[in-house]
């Protein structure tokens, strides 16, 4: 196996040796993390077939790759939490018991390998050798996860350096499930129809077989930081959260960070890249993180994040310079694309671009390798990118990016936002009276379905804390721990975050959004920040202090004060089905469920038949 004398940890070498004994690869690559290994590997995948070459005029070192049609999500009913006992995943998590699931891997994972070369993939969630960061070595038999992991995370040699002889780091064993037979050719993206995404918390370990999808295959990302993590988080008093980090300065030059949590492919990206419209000169939005912080509390009872990622995996359809320029400017160069349609030229193309161009591409080989024409996609419906496309980008591409974005003590969190996606009775933005009605706010929060998961798409669930597919110990329990974070800081003295709850998604009778979202949505940021310095009043509502018209900054966009209305409204019969269904998820989560909730319920059901 041959580990490089820099590795001096004899356990860690010890695991990998049984891992290789176990998979029985017929090569072992302990990657480097440097830029020739890079470039090597890239130009491996090319010759494989899994990287298509982009025009190196339009797209400078930049590829494509293309999954196999079933492999392009993440799979929530093949993901399990194996706990001891079944009352610490929850009843929101798929269990088994640990060793049943032992006895079921092993022989998947043996030999899985054969044909193939493991990558030992060493890396670091937050700046390496931070107190905040964790380790994590991720031994997978794909060259696609060593490439984008070395975007995702801080990856390579100097991982060990840290670990030393005894560092503590996370085991993550990661096959496509696709062994080779001598001479048998490879195929493009080689995957196996059995799937398991599966996190021993007890011994924090991941193991995940048959998908080189994103979420399902780069484990440092869902499994290691939120699903382990939140664990590490309840037993160490600190939250793993589904939320992107912003700064935002005020013409004065006041910054303040704003932690927001929506499901997958409901905005992070684009709200942590936002771009303050005309009216808010002086205003600067920049980028922590897009989709994952860890938030700790400190002595004098501030809550500092950090973002544990590197780069951005983010949700390609839909981003186009209105929507989300400075995403567009990161993408344009050193992007690995997955999913997106191929233009003529080499360059790619994906939905939502035609706002852009002001028209549709005559022809383009669409994400499964077909050709496309706009004629086709009237006739079949047929998408030239999968609504779940993706690009891997470092985040030191992002021109919006903060300059405390690796800063090893985080940033003080100033207000958390939890948003659904809407189309009906949540209101545009409502916020908290106090911490436990913030807790009630985001533990019933309700979204539609997205492409971001394997699934029938745009049913409204609850996902609690938009963390619902990636909570690592029980949701009621998940709950408390945010409550006790919150009486924890209070006995510090300290001001506690405000908590606000969005949405951007609501619709009209003519099924549009009435928001105009994206950009605009700094009107409703700058409101938050009028609360929190107490310049903005608000009213009362059944369940929370919102906006009246007068208090939103309206320069440079026209929107009515009966738009306003719409998009504000309470309904009170649709607020009691509501309340209906918040009971439904506390009769699922009564094990161990706070009181604190059900409480609050109870106020808000009486304020609503006042
Ligand atoms: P994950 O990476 O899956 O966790 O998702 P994310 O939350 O980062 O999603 P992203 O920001 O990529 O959101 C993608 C989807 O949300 C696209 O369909 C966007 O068009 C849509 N979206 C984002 N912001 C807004 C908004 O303000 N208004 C509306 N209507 N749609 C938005
Ligand atoms: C999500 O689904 O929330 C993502 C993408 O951020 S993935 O990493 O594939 O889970
Ligand atoms: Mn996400």
């Amino acid at each position: 196996m041959n580990a490089p004398a820099y590795v001096k940890h004899a356990k860690l070498k010890a695991w990998v040796q049984d891992m290789v004994d176990l998979c029985q690869p017929d090569h072992v690559h302990w990657c480097d993390g440097s830029d020739t290994e890079y470039q090597q590997l890239c130009q491996q995948l090319v010759e494989a077939g899994t990287f298509t070459p982009l025009n190196a005029h339009k797209r400078p070192h930049s590829f494509l790759a293309r999954s196999d049609p079933s492999d392009v999500a993440r799979v929530e009913d093949r993901t399990y939490i194996c706990s001891a006992r079944k009352e610490d995943a929850g009843p929101t998590n798929n269990w088994m018991d640990p060793q049943a699931m032992r006895d079921t891997l092993q022989p998947l994972f043996k030999g899985c390998m054969k044909g193939r070369t493991l990558y030992v993939v060493p890396f670091s969630m937050g700046p390496l050798g931070s107190p905040i960061a964790h380790i994590g070595i991720e031994l997978s038999d794909s060259a696609y996860v060593a490439v984008n992991q070395r975007i995702m995370t801080r990856m390579g040699q100097a991982v060990f350096e840290v670990l030393g002889e005894n560092g503590a780091f996370v085991p993550c064993v990661h096959s496509v499930g696709a062994p080779l037979a001598p001479g048998q050719q490879d195929v493009a993206w080689p995957c196996n129809p059995t799937k398991y995404i599966v996190h021993f918390p007890q011994t924090r370990e991941i193991w995940s077989y048959g998908s080189g999808y994103g979420g399902n295959a780069l484990l440092g990302k869902k499994c290691f930081a939120l699903r382990i993590a939140s664990t590490m988080g309840r037993d160490q008093g600190w939250l793993a959260e589904h939320m992107l980090i912003l700064g935002l300065t005020s013409p004065q030059g006041k910054k303040y960070h704003v932690a927001a949590a929506f499901p997958s492919a409901c905005g992070k990206t684009n709200f942590s890249m936002l771009v303050p419209p005309p009216g808010f000169d002086g205003w600067k939005v920049t980028t922590i993180g897009d989709d994952i912080a860890w938030i700790k509390p400190s002595q004098n009872g501030e809550l500092r994040a950090i973002n544990p990622e590197a780069g951005y995996f983010g949700v390609a359809p839909g981003t186009n310079f209105h929507t989300n320029p400075n995403c567009m400017a990161s993408l344009d160069k050193n992007v690995i694309f997955t999913n997106v349609a191929l233009t003529d030229d080499g360059d790619v193309w994906w939905e939502g671009m035609e706002k852009d161009s002001g028209h549709l591409p005559t022809h383009l080989i669409d994400w499964q390798g077909k050709d496309w024409t706009p004629e086709i996609a009237r006739q079949t419906g047929s998408k030239a990118a999968h609504p779940n496309a993706r690009f891997t980008v470092a985040a030191t591409n992002n021109p919006a990016l903060d300059a405390a974005w690796d800063d090893p003590a985080g940033v003080r969190i100033d207000a958390f936002i939890f948003g659904g996606r809407r189309s009906t009775t949540v209101p545009l933005v409502t916020q908290a009276r106090n911490w436990t009605e913030g807790v009630y706010m985001a533990a019933t929060m309700g979204s539609e379905t997205t492409a971001a998961a394997a699934g029938q798409q745009g049913v409204v669930r609850r996902d609690p804390f938009a963390m619902l597919p990636f909570m690592g110990y029980n949701m009621s329990d998940y709950f408390q721990h945010w409550l006790n974070m919150g009486d924890t800081l209070k006995n510090t003295g300290a001001t506690l975050p405000a908590i606000f709850c969005v949405n951007w998604f609501r619709k009209g009778e003519d099924g549009q959004f009435v928001w105009p979202g994206y950009g605009e949505n700094m009107r409703v940021l700058k409101w938050m920040i009028d609360r929190i310095e107490g310049a903005a009043k608000g009213r009362e509502n059944v369940f929370g202090i919102s906006p009246t018209y007068e208090e939103i900054t309206w320069d440079g966009l026209a929107f009515s004060a009966a738009q306003f209305e719409s998009v504000m409204h309470i309904d009170k019969p649709a607020w009691r089905e509501e309340l209906q269904l918040h009971n439904s998820l506390f009769q699922q989560l009564a094990y161990h469920l706070p009181p604190e909730l059900p409480a609050t319920q109870n106020a808000i059901g009486l304020r609503l038949d006042a």
